[in-house]
């Protein structure tokens, strides 16, 4: 019995395996954020490939919120019907979809120099200063991040995950490296978690119980003057009480320079969250054999395994894992002749 093909159910989620695609931007939309026929066939591909979930790639909730001027968008009405139309195609195919909402902050790189974050200060010498956020701003975000939920549950999407890792704007307020205000917002950890919280909050006013809420938090930032491992386990219990039910567990991103990596390097982040919260957690980072993701879930480390650059080189990693594995009844029939008689 392999681990990762055993089926996946909490609350109104089943999945029918265990492999999650990565939010990956493509940087290929137009400069409205619609979706182009790339999406429509790369996400599709996945899908046929039996990804069990995939989350769609970092979609803007503000224009100025992009992280490249070729990013999908959801902050218009408009979105909806050709994002539905992605939605329903890869769900007749038979995986489940999350969508990334995703605010670039001070790292946004919109093709204008309007950009925003919790303080005046950037990224790095290749970005601008953004404007402090004031309060009145801070609200029409945290509406922006609202209406974007509203859409992506008009899509009919299974899942919606908030960007709160790598360094973006709702990292940006939750760490003290990029976060120096001195009101309601900043300081205290208290006070740093206040605008995630309110996001939470105002989307859970919203969301039909069956669609579910997940956040991708940053474990761990890896940069002098950021948050500890357990400020973010403290930050994660108030999002799961605030009704957070999935956590995605990633790292790093609020400064510059990136940490050094190996399979697996994230996995004892999501291990610990997965035990000390009790929520369902999702592991990644350089994951490529599916022995070791046999591993991962088999020993409780986490409950799915994400993978990102790997499913882009090959979209039938799954179909692939199978045939490694031994495990028959996943090849799609139209692909069955490829694949040895054992595991058809
Ligand atoms: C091309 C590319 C685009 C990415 N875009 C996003 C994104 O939109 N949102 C996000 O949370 N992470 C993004 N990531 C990070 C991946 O989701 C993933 O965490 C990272 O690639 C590590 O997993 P891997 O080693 O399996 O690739 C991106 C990574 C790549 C390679």
């Amino acid at each position: 019995m392999s681990e990762i093909f055993s089926s996946f159910s909490f609350k109104s989620l089943d999945l029918s395996n265990r492999v999650v695609m990565a939010p990956m931007c493509m940087y290929c939309s137009g400069e409205e954020g619609f979706p182009t026929p790339w999406h429509y066939s790369h996400y599709g591909a996945r899908a046929i490939g039996k990804v069990g979930l995939i989350i769609q790639e970092a979609t803007a909730v503000e224009k100025r919120g992009r992280l490249s001027p070729k990013d999908l968008g959801i902050w218009d009405d408009t979105h909806i019907e050709p994002l539905g139309k992605m939605v329903t195609l890869l769900q007749n195919f038979g995986s489940k979809v999350a969508i990334q909402l995703g605010h670039g902050g001070r790292k946004a790189r919109p093709g204008t120099r309007d950009i925003i974050g919790p303080s005046g200060i950037a990224f790095s010498d290749e970005f601008p200063n953004p404007i402090e956020m004031g309060e009145k701003e801070i609200k029409d975000v945290i509406h922006s991040f609202k209406k974007g939920a509203e859409r992506a549950c008009a899509a009919g999407y299974d899942i919606i995950e908030l960007h709160g890792a790598h360094g973006y704007l709702i990292h940006q307020f939750l760490s003290p490296y990029s976060n120096k205000r001195r009101d309601k917002y900043g300081g205290s950890l208290e006070n740093r978690l206040r605008f995630p919280l309110e996001i939470i909050r105002e989307i859970k006013e919203i969301l039909p119980s069956e669609i579910l809420l997940m956040v991708r938090i940053s474990a761990v930032e890896y940069i002098k003057g950021g948050y500890s491992f357990s400020d973010m386990l403290d930050a994660a219990k108030a999002f799961v009480e605030a009704g957070v039910d999935i956590l995605d567990v990633s790292s790093g991103g609020a400064g510059p320079s990136p940490p050094r990596v190996w399979p697996g390097y994230q996995v004892p982040y999501a291990q610990k969250f997965k035990e000390e919260l009790g929520v369902p957690v999702i592991a990644c980072g350089l994951l490529k054999d599916p022995g070791m993701a046999e591993e991962w879930v088999g020993n409780g480390r986490t409950d799915l395994v994400a993978l990102g650059r790997a499913l882009l080189r090959d979209p039938n990693w799954v179909l692939n894992a199978a045939c490694e594995l031994g495990v028959p009844g996943i090849i799609p029939g139209s692909y069955a002749r490829a694949y040895p008689e054992e595991i058809r």
